[in-house]
């Protein structure tokens, strides 16, 4: 009941799925991991080696086709008062869960999404517990017929409640920058180097929310997301209306890459 998650949202987590029963950039999601309790200032007492350990026998363990795995770690138990607790020790969750993939006929067809008000904190690289905005901006995106919604902030969008966001113009593919408004991804990291590798033009830059709507392709990135096409901003159609070239070739290759 005290636990510092549960009273004030004072944590930080990962969400990490296997393919083919094998962890997905483990290291990479650990890593992150380790720099969002750096950013509150949580000691985690174990190693990252542990760490990856105990999500590998989670794994053997749960026997599931595909696993999803969240790991949580909160500042731990104490009575509540907004200062940090003296001598107590961090409290360290993870789960273990059969993964529901996304059907394909979902890839095939694309996703609507909206837009919302970026109303989170300044600190967003920072995979933190308090997601209270990206429920409400999710709940708004469900409840207008959309898959996701889209932060903005000052004109400029930065990401999903739960994905990043990339946007095709010409031959370019584009994506926000890391920074504070936006929580790096791992599959986001990944699509940039497939992309690369393919020959296609990466690049970071912020991009408004009124040249999002002349993108000739949109796509979401994410752990659970992969690489989906979005086809509607705000019920306005995104070029062709259907999932473009580049988004189908950067589907594929990611496709292909996990499946190795
Ligand atoms: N979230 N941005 C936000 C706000 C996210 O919550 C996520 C992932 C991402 C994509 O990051 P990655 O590629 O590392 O999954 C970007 C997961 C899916 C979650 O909260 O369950």
């Amino acid at each position: 009941m005290e636990d510092r998650g549960f009273q004030f949202g004072d944590g930080v987590y990962e969400l990490i799925r296997t393919y083919h029963g094998t962890v997905f950039h483990l290291q990479a999601h650990i890593r992150r991991l380790y720099e969002s309790l750096q950013q509150i200032q949580i000691p985690l007492a174990k190693t990252p080696a542990q760490l990856g350990r105990i999500v590998q026998s989670g794994i053997e363990r749960s026997q599931y086709a595909e696993t999803k795995i969240y790991i949580q770690v909160t500042r731990g138990a104490a009575p509540r008062l907004h200062s940090f607790p003296k001598g107590v020790l961090p409290t360290l969750v993870m789960t273990f869960r059969e993964l529901d993939k996304i059907p394909p006929k979902t890839f095939k067809q694309g996703v609507a999404i909206i837009s919302v008000n970026d109303i989170r904190w300044g600190r967003c690289n920072v995979k933190s517990l308090n997601l209270l905005p990206n429920l409400l901006a999710r709940e708004h995106a469900l409840r207008s017929n959309a898959f996701e919604a889209i932060f903005v902030r000052d004109r400029f969008v930065w990401e999903g409640a739960g994905s990043n966001l990339f946007a095709v113009f010409g031959k370019k593919v584009v994506t926000p920058p890391v920074g504070p408004y936006l929580l790096s991804g791992i599959t986001r990291e990944v699509v940039i180097a497939i992309g690369r590798k393919m020959g296609l033009k990466m690049s970071e830059a912020k991009i408004s929310l009124d040249a999002l709507y002349r993108a000739d392709e949109l796509f979401l990135t994410g752990t659970t997301v992969e690489v989906l096409p979005v086809i509607r901003l705000n019920k306005k159609t995104i070029g062709s209306g259907k999932p473009g070239a580049v988004t189908s070739l950067l589907h594929k290759f990611f496709q292909d890459e996990v499946s190795l």
